[in-house]
């Protein structure tokens, strides 16, 4: 089984393939010769998600999936969800979009947030969601120097660290996207 991983990111798709038997194969947006920038142009988690994986079984014939990951607050009425990555701006700073955030939540009586990673698959002709969320909350202030995005303010429900403060092997074990790669993997181990 031939199937593409609609990421740039080749560290998340060497990572994939380690975890998957020798019969299936994960290719990259690169080596199936997609060099354009797919659209993310849909207002939800779940409509991006979507969109790459057609994208590319649609221009290109390949069995593939995508993912799609944003940070939902509860007093900010699910912002900034889809925008996450962007949600101080198109300059796409996690130091500027965690300050907003930190600034947006100064008066709010709750702080409670999940992380949501949606990861659609297009396997023989048909669709699947694999949808994994951790839930926690926003700290006061930024906590800890490893991981990335909105990791230095966000503590995991059961934990006092942020996931900036916990080791990568078991922030991956407890979040939105380990846990949605979870479903995918037993999926894909299952057809393959
Ligand atoms: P993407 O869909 O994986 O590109 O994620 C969109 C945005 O959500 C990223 O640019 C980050 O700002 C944020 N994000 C996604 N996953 C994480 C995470 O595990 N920790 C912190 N921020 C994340």
């Amino acid at each position: 089984m031939k199937i593409v991983f609609a990421s740039n990111n080749k560290n998340k798709i060497i990572e994939l393939q380690s975890m998957l038997p020798e019969s299936v194969t994960i290719l990259s947006l690169e080596s199936i010769g997609c060099h354009e920038e797919i659209p993310e142009t849909a207002s939800t988690i779940e409509g991006n998600a979507i969109l790459k994986a057609n994208y590319v079984t649609q221009k290109y014939g390949y069995d593939c999936f995508a993912d799609d990951t944003g940070l939902e607050v509860l007093a900010l009425d699910g912002a900034p969800g889809v925008y996450s990555a962007r949600y101080a701006g198109e300059q796409r700073n996690p130091e500027d979009n965690m300050n907003l955030l930190l600034k947006n939540l100064t008066d709010k009586e709750t702080r409670a947030a999940q992380f949501k990673t949606v990861i659609a698959l297009n396997l023989n002709g048909e669709q699947h969601l694999f949808t994994g969320i951790a839930k926690g909350e926003i700290t006061l202030e930024k906590i800890g120097n490893q991981g990335f995005g909105y990791d230095p303010i966000f503590q995991p429900e059961g934990y006092i660290e942020t996931f900036a403060q916990l080791p990568l092997e078991l922030k991956n074990e407890i979040s939105h996207r380990g846990k949605a790669t979870k479903q995918l993997l037993a999926h894909l181990k299952n057809k393959s």
